[in-house]
């Protein structure tokens, strides 16, 4: 597995240098302006949580070691969808569109990446092993751990302007993430025995996942330029936005995360 990590490592450094996290830090926007990318991600950002309980996760293990720790992971993740919609309502986006065209949005051709990263990812996982599955999770939370350091200094900065706390994309989320045990330490998991078939294969799979995600990095930085371009009142600075979403979060409140299980 050794090689593996490496690969996904090297890869991670490549992602890390995309045009869209180098948006993310562009000082010269204002940080709700680079968080215009949000609503292009949430088909993915949704589908994650189908992606752990209905693709990742295989209860009848058999001892498999491999396949408990996938179990493990699946867990800790499969209910962040709810601090993503409570963020969305925080942003003011869930005034973007009215009704109906959510689904032509979520559907069209704008976003397509980041369903093709849902419907791929689903299909690399059915056809993987345990081990090869450890991978897969690898090589998501290393991408996810160039992603959110960046959002969650944009977090920071909209709280200390405005005291609008967003979840999803800052501290809380963050922490919830590094209490994880992930695909597991690297030392364990670099110990694991591939034989050289398994390891060309694993290698082809991480390759695609990176593959998928820059497609998605590239996809979410431009929509936001689009928007950006626009000037569309989506872009209303979150304090404004954030009195809409608590009137209407008071009003659902099953849209707020299960305390219980994050506490
Ligand atoms: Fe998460």
């Amino acid at each position: 597995m050794e090689a593996v990590l490496a690969a996904i490592n090297e890869r991670k450094q490549a992602f890390a240098k995309l045009p869209f996290f180098e948006f993310l830090q562009d000082e010269s926007l204002e940080p709700h302006e680079r968080l215009a990318f949000y609503p292009a991600m949430a088909h993915w950002i949704m589908s994650f949580a189908d992606l752990n309980k209905y693709f990742l996760r295989a209860e009848a293990t058999a001892g498999d070691a491999h396949q408990q720790r996938v179990n493990v992971y699946s867990h800790e993740d499969d209910d962040h969808w709810r601090l993503y919609v409570e963020d969305f309502r925080k942003l003011g986006f869930h005034q973007m569109l009215d009704g109906a065209d959510w689904l032509g949005f979520l559907w069209g051709d704008e976003t397509r990446a980041n369903r093709m990263l849902s419907y791929r990812l689903s299909h690399l996982i059915t056809g993987a092993t345990s081990v090869q599955r450890i991978a897969i999770v690898e090589a998501m939370e290393e991408a996810a751990n160039v992603f959110f350091p960046l959002t969650l200094r944009l977090a920071e900065q909209i709280r200390e302007e405005t005291g609008v706390e967003l979840r999803y994309l800052g501290h809380f989320h963050f922490n919830l993430e590094a209490e994880h045990t992930g695909a597991g330490d690297h030392d364990a998991l670099a110990q694991i025995e591939l034989d050289d078939a398994t390891r060309r294969r694993t290698l082809e799979m991480v390759g695609e996942v990176f593959d998928l995600f820059e497609d998605w990095a590239d996809e979410v930085l431009r929509f936001a330029e689009t928007q950006l371009s626009k000037r569309t009142p989506m872009l209303a600075p979150p304090a404004a936005a954030a009195a809409a979403a608590a009137a209407a979060a008071t009003a659902r409140p099953e849209h707020f995360i299960k305390v219980s299980r994050i506490m």
